[in-house]
């Protein structure tokens, strides 16, 4: 096969390398436009995964690699003058500059001919006189900008400004240094790579970066190879103590904002992307470097193992996309997470590395646990002192007081619309729903969106509180979960605007009824959907009725005796449809700027406290996102998550969208909670009130997760409760917790124990479970220090 390599980084020369092994008959030219000598950055670190990968691809690449790694398992987070060591990670990392000089000694040994110094020919040339043309030419691609309609190439950049360092200073671990600085917070991501540097990536906001007046360069064009001195003597000056008298190393070193580029597709013609040119991933969750040697791993086998170039080229992008995808997804919450890093400047250290550590969600308590369970005790210490809490158990099982009222854990079964009552009245249906989930362990049970009048209903099945008869049917279902639990019941009270008049929600979500469509109302005249009606513009007699409706509804829930008040101002219902702006395009001072939007909805919400007991909260559920252009964005819901809490919100349950029907949400696990944890640091935690985190949470660990990491105060589990009404205290038998917070009523009791699983009889060998707990210790703490170097010098 006659095959043309644009770019001679790490991908292009590892691709070269592997071809020729597979089949020395290949006719491969390699173009770099940089002399041979021309590489830069420091180290690249690499996971099992990858070197088995190689080990197995290029026994000579993999076995020399191995001889000149950095080993190490320890991570040290310094923060507000603490160092909080984590053991067990596993990481190996070598210097870039001798990986590239191996791989390029490699492909001049299997004969690939490399062209240092020149520009590759123009790429139609290329792909007219080569069977494939390989896109290694790294972030800038010209090749997919020349094929951009084809690949349809998506550059996003951020706005944290970082830059690529070393020091000669040798780390014993991977070091992450936050710095409060008098500009704001800074942080060094720095790793070991050899017995003679580390890595030294400093990174800040982007507004930090202005007033620390490194901006001062910011014009400066600089030619390839040199550095910003300017910023460097700086960074120097800055991080002196980090840099305990070692020097700065620089190599092209100069401010760059991350671009995480994405494509939508890999392949024009025979014409494939590779590493940086097809994707990058923030280099807080792995190396570039790392990613693009991958890829030509699988490249490479998927041409040796399918009969032509194109259905090769489909198997490699079918294969990759998925685990780049994956990477970029835990890339994107990394990045998101330290572009956010000031807002938690005054958590506990503790508190912070296990945050810091489970930012981007790939790693949770459970896999701390196996990984150093030390440390994970210590987070479980920690926040039971932090919260003044005498018994230490699993973060889930904690109590919390929202406002006065005290629950024994830290689960909350998510409001869910049943569209089961009739004319308003909950049921039969209501109460086993509901009952069931109180004496499945739930510390808050929510009822689902209660309409405030028969016209604020989404469909004719909901269920109401706005007369008697509904009332004391709530009644009988909050009296049960009284008298049979310790489970809390709030009411959510809403009304359903714009969204109302509309089926059952497994005959037809959000379509209109077939007959019998009653009048809907909204901030004004636009409707949700082209199928939905167009709701009447509320004047002011139309708002203070509906805000009366409200009012009553309060006083039937104290009535009726819920513990806690929800008001729904989420999801594009009428409270939500004044908030946004895409449902809102009022001219009056109930529209137009965040504050006249928040003017009815806290008009409402006024009017409910003032009806509802002192002593009892009320909560308010807000979009924090409309997931849509012009819609309200997560700044908003910090302004507007701020003015229910001035107007005395006891907790903010945190959701996203479902306000415009064209929006486009970034679905995944936990996808809400980076939210909740923003309007908790911003907001919550300075006024001393709670939040709800929600959405696609349904595992304990990741429950007991966000709330170690201080991202929420309470879970609430929607779709989890509907597979598994008593998941509560299942997630207690799994963690083996009898205490308190897990209530299994004394009927249930018999079944506390976690059914037996198989298991085996055989005794393991004494002596070798001793040798393998040796072995564990020392893998935990392993690090990176001059006699661990100069053994694996004595190994090669
Ligand atoms: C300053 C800097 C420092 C870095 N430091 C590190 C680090 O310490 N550790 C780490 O893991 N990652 C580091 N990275 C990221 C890492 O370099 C990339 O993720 C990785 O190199 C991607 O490999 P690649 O083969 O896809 O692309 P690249 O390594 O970018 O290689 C692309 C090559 O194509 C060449 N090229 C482009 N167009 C043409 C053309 N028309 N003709 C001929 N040649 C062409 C370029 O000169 C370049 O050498 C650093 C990046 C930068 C910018
Ligand atoms: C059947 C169903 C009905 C719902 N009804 C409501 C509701 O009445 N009020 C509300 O605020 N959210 C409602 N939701 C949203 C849930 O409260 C929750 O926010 C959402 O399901 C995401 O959480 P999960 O991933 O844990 O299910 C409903 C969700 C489902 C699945």
């Amino acid at each position: 096969m006659k095959i043309a390599i644009v770019g001679g980084g790490p991908g292009g020369l590892y691709f070269a390398a592997l071809m020729k092994q597979l089949d020395p008959s290949h006719n491969i030219t390699l173009w770099e436009r940089n002399a041979a000598s021309d590489t830069f950055g420091f180290g690249v670190v690499f996971s099992d995964e990858t070197l088995g990968g190689i080990g197995n691809a290029d026994p000579v690449v993999a076995e020399y690699m191995s001889r000149r790694f950095a080993r190490w398992s320890d991570i040290d987070i310094h923060f507000r003058d603490q160092m909080i060591t984590v053991g067990g990670q596993g990481f190996a990392a070598m210097s870039r500059k001798e990986l590239l000089e191996l791989l390029q000694r490699r492909c001049i040994e299997l004969n690939v001919d490399v062209r240092f110094s020149t520009l590759a020919p123009a790429v139609e040339e290329l792909e007219a006189n080569y069977d494939l043309v390989l896109a290694a030419d790294g972030i800038n691609s010209q090749i997919r900008a020349k094929y951009a309609d084809s690949f349809k190439p998506n550059l996003d950049m951020r706005t944290n400004k970082f830059m690529w360092l070393g020091t000669d200073q040798v780390f014993e671990a991977f070091k992450f240094f936050v710095k409060e600085t008098e500009w704001g917070v800074m942080q060094i991501h720095g790793y070991p790579y050899s017995d003679e540097g580390s890595t030294f990536i400093v990174e800040m906001h982007q507004d930090v970066w202005h007033a620390a007046g490194f901006d001062e360069t910011a014009n400066e064009v600089f030619p390839p190879g040199v550095s910003d001195e300017k910023a460097i003597a700086k960074i120097r000056e800055i991080f002196a103590e980090e840099l305990n008298g070692y020097e700065v190393l620089t190599n092209n070193s100069k401010w760059i904002n991350f671009t995480t580029v994405r494509n939508e597709n890999w392949r024009h013609n025979n014409v494939v992307l590779l590493g940086d040119a097809a994707h990058t991933a923030h280099f807080s969750i792995g190396s570039g470097t790392k990613l693009a040697m991958e890829d030509s791993l699988a490249l490479a086998a998927c041409l040796h193992e399918h009969p032509d170039v194109e259905s090769a080229l489909a198997a490699y992008e079918a294969e990759r996309r998925p685990v780049v995808a994956s990477t970029q997804r835990a890339a994107q919450a990394s990045l998101e997470w330290f572009e956010r890093i000031g807002q938690y400047k005054d958590q506990d250290p503790t508190q912070f590395a296990f945050n810091l550590l489970t930012r981007s969600r790939r790693i949770t308590q459970e896999n701390l646990r196996l990984r150093d369970a030390e440390f994970a005790d210590a987070v479980d210490r920690d926040f039971a002192e932090s919260q003044g809490l005498t018994e230490v158990a699993p973060a889930m099982f904690q109590p919390f007081r929202v406002g006065g009222l005290e629950l024994k854990n830290r689960i909350v079964v998510s409001p869910m619309d049943m569209y089961s009552a009739t004319d308003g009245i909950p049921g039969d249906f209501h109460k086993v729903h509901l009952g069931s989930k109180a004496l499945g362990g739930a510390g808050l049970v929510m009822t689902e969106m209660v309409c405030v009048s028969a016209a604020g209903r989404i469909t004719p099945g909901c269920s109401g509180l706005y007369t008697d008869e509904q009332r004391d049917s709530w009644k009988e279902i909050v009296d049960f979960v009284h008298s049979r639990s310790t489970a809390k019941i709030g009411a959510q009270l809403g009304h359903s605007g714009r969204k109302g008049s509309t089926k059952l929600m497994w005959e037809g979500i959000d379509q209109p009824l077939e007959s019998g469509n009653w009048t809907t109302v909204g901030p004004s005249a636009l409707p949700y959907s082209t199928e939905n009606q167009t709701p009447v513009e509320l004047d002011r007699a139309g708002m203070d009725a509906i805000k009366a409706e409200f009012v009553a509804s309060t006083v039937r829930a104290d009535e009726a005796g819920f513990d806690l008040l929800e008001i729904h101002a989420a999801h594009g219902y009428l409270l939500s449809s004044f908030l946004s702006p895409v449902s809102n395009k009022r001219t009056d001072e109930y529209g137009g700027s965040l504050e006249n939007r928040l003017r009815f909805p806290l008009e409402v919400f006024d009017a409910v406290r003032a009806a509802w007991p002192a002593g009892k909260p009320v909560t308010v559920r807000i979009s924090a996102t409309d997931w849509i252009e012009g819609g309200n964005t997560s700044d908003d819901s910090v302004a507007i998550a701020r003015a229910f809490v001035a107007h005395g919100a006891a907790g903010l349950d945190v959701s996203t969208g479902q306000v415009a029907k064209e929006e486009k949400p970034t679905f995944g696990r936990s996808y809400q909670t980076p939210f909740a944890d923003r309007i908790r640091q911003e907001v919550a935690v300075p006024a001393g009130v709670a939040v709800i985190a929600v959405g696609a949470i349904s595992t304990y660990d990741d429950v007991n997760s966000i709330l170690l990491a201080g991202r929420a105060d309470l879970i609430a589990l929607g779709r989890t409760h509907l597979y598994d009404p008593q998941w509560t205290l299942h997630a207690a038998a799994e963690q083996e917790y009898q205490g308190p917070g897990a209530d299994w009523i004394p009927q249930f009791r018999a079944g506390r124990r976690k059914p037996p699983s198989s298991r085996t009889d055989a005794v393991r060998p004494r002596l070798s479970l001793l040798k393998e707990a040796d072995i564990e210790e020392a893998n935990t703490h392993l690090r990176w220090t001059p006699e661990s170097a100069a053994a694996s010098v004595l190994v090669k």
